[in-house]
């Protein structure tokens, strides 16, 4: 057998394999697609070579590759290559794509390294490439439980690999840190970084540093405390822990810095929930001061109430926190929102730069965190320089000179209700930003959602499930559609170009709708980023002009990356439609009007290949007769606003990903209960609720849904009532 034949028997075998095993609903067959992607393999599969600290910290040294997630250590997302610039963008094509086997979120970066490239999909599937000509070289699936999906705040998604030696390291969503053999793929050793009793999940990407892999996870939103490890790439072996917020204080600190943070904290017993500070995603590393950077998250739970409810800092919650990276000992901090109770993580991308702060040259670091302002940091000493609001929010009047935020009391919703700016979606979210050194911006894709933060007098721990302490209810959308349409105005998505010298944004281009994919830069003076409407777009790093754009058929979350094979210049973008937002956004979410189509883009200049058709989706919208009380009704909501919209969506109304139930066929309205008490979907991600539910409250469930369905027939005949007359 020819050896490209043996590679596309090889991708035929592996999408039939996942095709009929997966979740694929509504989706052309896999293998046909396949096959069709992969075009002849021209030249030998390119051999693996090995990844260290010295190749990652000299980085442009090698701009062809993009060897960790961010590229650098310093996590810049800028490219030094610069074939693709600003005359010739408009000549980008299509090179080669891949269908993943999968229809959920799609949020890695892919990284290459000499002609080989790896990426992360789905149930942290790891897939790698021949990067030139797009065969599949090795697959990889950890075989994540699908119940565990019950544990994630944010879809069933994985943020990319770290390389390292002859090694792929991923984590997966039920917790696991895995060592694969990059020439194939085998598991060379797995280690469970978590304890499996506990809603802890894996979405971020390793780094490896001096031989140790470092490694975060998340569960903020269930019920879980934070912490980072690094593991001994060649042997799995556990180095260092760090916690970031304190335990039980009846037991002794694990580190002095845990007992000056346990003094921010104040009453309440916030370890038997966790208290959150979960570090899942952002690291950087600075190999001149050897300091390792993690982004650490929200409060567990988010109300500061029901955590700490004498009020205090709570540290380490939503802190920028510098490391030793050989001990994990504590070094600094800076703190983003003092006492968090809005579920303002600072885990957001974190880029490391030299920038002439009052004339003189300082090495900083650079968050956009959740809470709508913009920091930039001594890093050496953590030493606050500037803090500036780049969206609109209402949380505080502004940081003071000590880099302390002036608090607005009216966003405190201790015992009644606020709205807020931003929400817990956050004003940037994990979707990586990018700095280019040529213009000296910062490219960061911003969002503006409001959220109605109300305390939950009902609030009680349920181990394993969200846990909040918000009323969820409230926050919804308003069902009436006139009211929601004005709530919808307030909601916008933008790629913000910002100045962190001048403190200012330099321009903007306006998206029209939120949760907007990551950004790359590159010396061509080009900004790569993919929108939630469905394009990949190139601008001008400098004005913001719009010079390419390409529809790739499902919304984009992902970031974009480069590299070149044989002098060549590709763009690769993941697309597919998902993670948070789209999962729990409802009308928020439709707003970008997508469906998921998993895809990994490949573009090049005079790239020729086309983008299949997509296949139509088409559904009817049939619910059976509404028999239920207004009690019943209104019973269902508040069951289903507290176990049900965080995949189904805001107000039942699906944002494209996990199915929309107003839509349900008349087997699925006959089979409810066996589905949501009996888990008989429970191997494609819908977990059964009978430990939580009775038969009455599914009824009353399913009579909410039933009434969302007819309330939306309402709507399309008032419409085209409205468009008759
Ligand atoms: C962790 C995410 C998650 C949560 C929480 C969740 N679901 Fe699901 N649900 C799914 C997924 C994924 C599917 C699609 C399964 C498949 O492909 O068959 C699904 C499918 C369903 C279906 C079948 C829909 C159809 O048209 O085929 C019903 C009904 C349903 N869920 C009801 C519920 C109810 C009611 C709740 C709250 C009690 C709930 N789900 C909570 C993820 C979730």
């Amino acid at each position: 057998m020819s050896h490209r034949r043996m590679l596309l028997s090889y991708a035929i075998l592996l999408a039939a394999l996942l095709g009929c095993s997966d979740e694929h609903a509504g989706r052309a067959p896999v293998p046909g697609d396949a096959a069709a992607v992969s075009p002849p393999a021209a030249s030998p599969v390119p051999a693996v070579t090995s990844v260290d600290g010295a190749r990652i910290g000299a980085a442009d040294g090698e701009p062809h590759n993009w060897l960790s997630h961010g590229r650098s250590y310093s996590e810049q997302r800028f490219s030094p290559l610069d074939r693709i610039d600003t005359a010739n963008v408009g000549r980008l094509g299509l090179a080669w794509f891949f269908d993943f086997p999968t229809d959920r979120g799609m949020e890695a970066t892919p990284i290459v390294v000499d002609g080989r490239l790896y990426v992360t999909g789905t149930w942290s599937m790891v897939y790698a490439f021949d990067a030139k000509s797009g065969a599949l070289l090795w697959h990889h699936d950890p075989g994540v439980p699908r119940q565990w999906a019950v544990h994630l705040c944010c879809d069933a998604v994985n943020r990319g690999v770290a390389a390292w030696g002859g090694k792929v390291f991923v984590g997966t969503l039920d917790g696991r840190l895995q060592a694969l053999d990059a020439t194939d793929g085998k598991v060379l050793w797995s280690v469970q970084t978590t304890p499996r009793d506990k809603p802890y999940s894996i979405t971020g990407a390793p780094r490896v540093v001096k031989g140790l892999v470092i490694i975060g996870n998340g569960g903020s939103e269930l019920g879980v405390r934070g912490y980072v490890s690094a593991y001994d790439a060649e042997t799995g072996d556990m180095k260092w822990r760090f916690y970031t917020v304190p335990g039980d204080p009846a037991q002794p600190f694990e580190s002095p810095a845990l007992e000056r943070a346990a003094a921010t904290w104040s009453g309440g017993e916030w370890w038997k929930i966790g208290g959150g500070g979960t570090v899942w995603d952002s690291m950087a590393y600075d190999p001149e001061l050897d300091l390792l950077y993690v982004g650490v998250g929200n409060g567990s739970p988010w109300n500061q109430q029901y955590r700490s409810p004498g009020g205090g800092d709570n540290l380490y919650l939503s802190s920028i926190v510098a490391l030793d990276p050989d001990t994990g000992a504590y070094v600094w901090h800076y703190q983003t929102t003092p006492g968090d109770t809005w579920d303002y993580t600072a885990t957001q991308h974190l880029v490391l730069a030299e920038l002439p702060i009052g004339g003189t040259p300082r090495k900083v670091i650079m968050q956009a965190p959740k809470n709508g302002f913009f920091y930039v940091l001594d890093r050496a000493t953590g030493e606050f320089l500037s803090g500036d609001a780049y969206a609109y929010q209402t949380w505080a009047e502004g940081i003071d000179a000590n880099g302390r935020p002036v608090p607005n009391a009216q966003a405190r919703y201790v015992g009644k209700e606020a709205l807020v700016f931003p929400s817990p979606h956050g004003a940037h979210n994990w979707h990586p930003m990018s700095f280019s050194p040529r213009t000296g911006l910062v490219y960061i894709p911003v969002q503006e959602i409001p959220f109605v933060y109300k305390h939950d007098d009902k609030f009680a721990f349920e181990p394993g499930l969200w846990n909040t302490g918000v009323d969820v209810e409230a926050a919804g959308l308003p069902e009436d559609p006139a009211a929601a349409a004005e709530v919808l105005k307030l909601v916008q998505g933008h790629l913000v170009a910002w100045d962190p010298v001048a403190r200012k944004e330099a321009w903007r281009v306006e998206q029209g709708a939120p949760f907007n994919g990551g950004v790359l830069s590159t010396a061509g003076e080009l900004v790569f980023q993919g929108s939630a409407r469905g394009e990949f777009v190139a601008y001008r790093a400098d004005t913001g002009e719009r010079l390419w754009a390409a529809p790739v058929q499902t919304g984009v979350v992902a970031a974009p990356m480069t590299y070149a094979v044989d002098g060549e210049q590709y763009v690769a973008v993941v697309v597919g439609w998902g993670g948070g937002l789209p999962l729990a956004g409802g009308r928020v979410a439709q707003m970008a009007g997508s469906v998921n189509r998993s895809r990994l883009l490949v573009y090049a200049l005079d790239g020729r290949q086309q983008l299949p058709e997509p296949v139509a989706v088409t559904r009817a919208l049939a619910p059976p007769p509404l028999s239920a009380t207004p009690e019943q009704v209104a019973r269902g909501k508040t069951l289903y606003a507290a176990r049900c919209f965080a995949c189904h969506g805001d107000g039942a109304v699906g944002g494209g990903v996990v199915p929309d139930l107003r839509y349900a066929s008349a087997a699925t309205h006959a089979e409810f209960d066996a589905i949501v008490r009996g888990g008989l979907r429970h191997q494609k991600g819908m977990v059964g609720f009978a430990q939580v539910f009775g038969r009455e409250d599914v009824e009353a469930i399913h009579a909410y849904v039933i009434k969302r369905a007819h309330d939306l027939l309402a709507e399309q005949a008032a419409r085209q009532g409205g468009n008759a007359g």
